[in-house]
């Protein structure tokens, strides 16, 4: 498979560095859980978190939709779930990329039941165009309008996530 460089690893470190500021001056020493989404996002939850001047605690869910359907919209599980309690602190969810925000709408609705004080998300890309729901990215890395990326941590059947920089797979040439 063919694939093109859309973001290389210096433009990526740049860009978590600077989320990594944002977000520690928005929460500062109040208290936060960071969540990484797995499996995408661990790539961009390490460096996010060794970019932190803050000290938040970390935790690890992972989503998955039923089997069955071919629409995203698809019920939602999950198949990991958080092991820290998030009542009365901020949660920040991590996520590699926000397309449709169904994933993000499912996850926000469940973390909310759990009375956290506030929820944002930082995601690595945001496919802000593709967007089905109502849902916010408070942290992007990036935006993307189309294309289908793989590296850093993100898979295209489970391959590519250990490049270093982020590439737009390039089918039928
Ligand atoms: P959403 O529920 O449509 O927002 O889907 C977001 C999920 O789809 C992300 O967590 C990714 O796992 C996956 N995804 C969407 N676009 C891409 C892509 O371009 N590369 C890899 N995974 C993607
Ligand atoms: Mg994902």
């Amino acid at each position: 498979m063919n694939k093109r460089v859309v973001f290389d690893k210096d433009v990526i470190a740049k860009r978590v560095r600077e989320l990594g500021q944002a977000i520690s001056q928005r929460y500062g020493n109040e208290p936060l859980v960071c969540v990484c989404v797995l499996k995408g996002a661990f790539v961009f939850f390490a460096d996010l978190m060794r970019s932190l001047d803050i000290d938040p605690e970390l935790d690890f869910v992972r989503l998955a939709s039923y089997a069955g359907g071919t629409s995203r919209q698809g019920k939602m599980i999950f198949s990991k779930d958080m092991e820290v309690s998030i009542e009365d602190k901020h949660v920040l969810i991590v996520e590699d990329v926000v397309d449709t925000g169904h994933s993000m709408q499912y996850l926000t609705r469940v973390l909310e039941t759990r009375n956290p004080r506030s929820i944002a998300i930082a995601a690595l890309v945001d496919k802000n165009e593709r967007r089905e729901l109502d849902v916010t990215v408070d942290f992007p890395g990036f935006s993307l309008d189309k294309g289908f990326i793989v590296g850093y941590g993100l898979d295209y059947d489970e391959k590519y996530r250990g490049l270093e920089g982020i590439y737009e797979l390039i089918v039928n040439d």
